[in-house]
């Protein structure tokens, strides 16, 4: 475990305060030091991608496999180039309809980029963020930005400052607070670089709106070949404490009776109240409170969702629940990278 550090808190909330934070976070990445950054999605845990030393930091604070790349962040077209051997016709019409924005393009990398960031593969991922302090720090800096989400590994990603500094405050020097994230689940991550172009990770850019630039793309199962091309797809991931489970009710009754059957892992307390202590988190179907620790209601509105999802997860684990139950999604394009999202956070075995 490393030595506690002073954290530093910087806030953006004006033009002054945001350029101050700015140079900055730029000044502390150029020197080889690590900064939580907001963006968009997600917050982000960020290092000078050229930089190794610091890079590999990433992974020692996350715990981190380091057979797990990490997206380098641009915020130009030529910051793209540089780090990418091939911009093929298909990225520029991507970048254009897409970017800045929650799409990561993997492609041919340049061997500037270095093994760690890459994992030693032959590609890298590259996304320009739309949050505006992410471009504006990656302008200033001139530099690319490697940054995975800024929870520990496999855990649920943060979407405010509060979720960050529960994990990360006394082991970052900086994070800078951008507010809630928008859209607050990471970003799809497409492979260019297969034929053809092939979605690794499902993001809020959904299938039928890449198919609106490209002729075809595949959704094919990760698993494919056995190969781990991205392996956040594969394991447990974006997971609260508790056991998450997935569920449809018709109603209340339905509901608990459904409960009183659920399996709990093996490592759960016999003496344990049944059912346990549940949060549920419905968004049609709205059960009762009284016989739950917590309902959160989130919109029916897959946008809307993404934005409330993690954060209605990180506060299950701050209340203790003993079990997530999560009504079910409808399953159309609109939804599937949040369904994918529930199915990783449902797996219990690594
Ligand atoms: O929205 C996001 O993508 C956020 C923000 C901070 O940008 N970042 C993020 O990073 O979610 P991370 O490291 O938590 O997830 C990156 C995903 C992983 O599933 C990783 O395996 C995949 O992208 N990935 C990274 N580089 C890759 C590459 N060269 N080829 C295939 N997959 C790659
Ligand atoms: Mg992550």
């Amino acid at each position: 475990m490393p030595a506690p550090l002073q954290t530093a808190v910087l806030p953006t909330h004006t033009p002054a305060l945001l350029q101050a934070a700015v140079e900055e976070t730029a000044r502390a990445l150029r020197s080889g030091r690590l900064a939580v950054i907001p963006t968009e999605t997600v917050y982000g845990l960020a290092a000078h991608a050229f930089d190794a030393d610091a890079v590999s930091r990433i992974f020692a604070l996350k715990g981190r496999p380091t057979h797990n790349p990490l997206i380098v962040h641009i915020a130009s077209i030529d910051l793209a180039r540089r780090c990418a051997a091939d911009w093929p016709d298909t990225a520029d019409r991507l970048a254009r309809a897409f970017w800045p924005g929650p799409l990561t393009l993997v492609l041919p990398r340049k061997p500037v980029v270095p093994d760690i960031v890459t994992a030693g593969g032959p590609t890298v991922a590259l996304r320009w963020p739309a949050h505006p302090f992410a471009q504006a720090l990656i302008r200033h800096a001139g530099f690319p930005i490697a940054a995975p989400s800024a929870n520990l590994s496999a855990r649920t990603s943060p979407t405010t400052v509060d979720h960050v500094r529960r994990t990360l405050d006394g082991l970052v020097p900086l994070i800078v607070d951008g507010g809630p994230c928008q859209v607050g689940l990471e970003s799809t991550v497409l492979d260019l670089t297969a034929r053809p172009p092939r979605i690794l990770r499902p993001g809020m850019v959904h299938a039928e709106a890449l198919r609106s630039v490209l002729d075809t793309v595949s959704e094919s199962a990760p698993e494919t070949g056995g190969i781990h091309r991205s392996p956040g797809l594969l394991d447990r991931h974006y997971a609260p404490l508790a056991p998450l489970i997935v569920r449809t009710w018709l109603d209340d009754h339905d509901l608990n009776q459904q409960l009183q059957s659920v399996a709990m892992p093996p490592d759960f307390p016999t003496d344990s109240p049944r059912p346990p202590v549940t949060c549920i988190l419905a968004h049609t179907r709205i059960p009762a409170a009284r016989n739950f620790l917590r309902v959160a209601v989130i919109p029916h509105d897959p946008e809307a969702y993404a934005r409330a999802l993690y954060a209605e997860l990180h506060r299950c684990d701050e209340l203790g629940a003993q079990l997530i139950v999560v009504e079910s999604l409808p399953n159309t394009p609109d939804w599937a990278a949040l369904t994918d999202r529930l199915r990783r956070a449902s797996i219990r075995t690594p």
